[in-house]
C-alpha cells in the first residue's frame, strides 16, 4: 500500500495533529503526515512537528507570495490530502482550486448543528442531551461540506465548556483516524 502524502494545518495546541501522527505510524494506516502548516509560529502544536521530526511551515494567508510558495511546496511534495486540525483561518480560493475534494476538517459539534465558533457555549445553552464531533470535507461554505463520520457523546447537567471540550476531544482523536481509514477503504 502506498500511503497518501498528507499535510496537517493547525493553529493551536495540535492534539488532533498528535493523534493523526500516532495513527499514521500504525501498520496499514492509509496516510503519511509529510508536513505540517501552522497559521502561527507560536502554535503549541508545532512541538509535535519537532518531536516527530516532520517538516513544518508558517502560512501567512494575507501574504500572496507566502501563499504561492506554500502551494508550490505542497505540489512538489505530492500532497494529496489536507487535514485541518484546529486551523483557525479561512483557506483562500487558491487552496480550494488546487485541492478540490481533498481537504477535510474536524468540527466539535454534530454538524449541521452549531457551525462556526463558540460551539461549546452554544451547545450548553441549548437543551440538547447529545453532542459530538464531525469529520467533513471542506468547501468554501463554512462547515458545510459532505460529512464523512460523526461521533456522539452525552451532555451531563453539570458539564461546563471545559468538561464538554475534554469529552469531545477524546472522541475527536478516534473520529479523525476512523474517518481517514473510511475515506480510503
Ligand atoms: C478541535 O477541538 C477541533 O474540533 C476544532 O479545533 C480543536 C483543535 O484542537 N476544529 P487541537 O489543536 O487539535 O488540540
Amino acid at each position: 500500500m502506498v500511503r497518501k502524502k498528507t499535510c496537517v494545518f493547525i493553529s493551536g495546541t495540535g492534539t488532533n495533529l498528535k493523534a493523526l501522527i500516532k495513527s499514521s505510524r500504525e501498520y496499514n494506516f492509509p496516510i503519511n503526515i509529510s508536513c505540517i502548516i501552522s497559521s502561527s509560529k507560536k502554535a503549541n502544536g508545532l512541538n509535535y512537528a519537532k518531536i516527530y521530526k516532520i517538516p513544518y511551515y508558517i502560512l501567512n494567508i494575507n501574504n500572496q507570495l507566502n501563499v504561492e510558495s506554500i502551494l508550490l511546496m505542497l505540489r512538489e511534495n505530492n500532497i494529496s490530502l489536507i487535514c485541518l486540525a484546529g486551523y483557525m483561518r479561512i483557506l483562500g480560493k487558491k487552496f480550494f482550486n488546487k485541492f478540490s475534494g481533498k481537504i477535510i476538517n474536524i468540527h466539535p459539534s454534530l454538524l449541521p448543528k452549531y457551525k462556526g465558533l463558540d460551539t461549546f457555549k452554544r451547545v450548553l445553552k441549548s437543551k440538547d442531551k447529545i453532542t459530538g464531533c464531525t469529520v467533513h470535507y471542506v468547501t468554501d461554505k463554512l462547515d458545510s461540506g459532505k460529512r464523512i463520520l460523526q461521533k456522539k457523546i452525552f451532555i451531563n447537567s453539570n458539564d461546563n465548556e471545559k468538561t464538554l471540550k475534554a469529552k469531545i476531544q477524546k472522541v475527536e482523536y478516534k473520529a479523525y483516524t476512523e474517518a481517514v481509514i473510511r475515506m480510503y477503504k
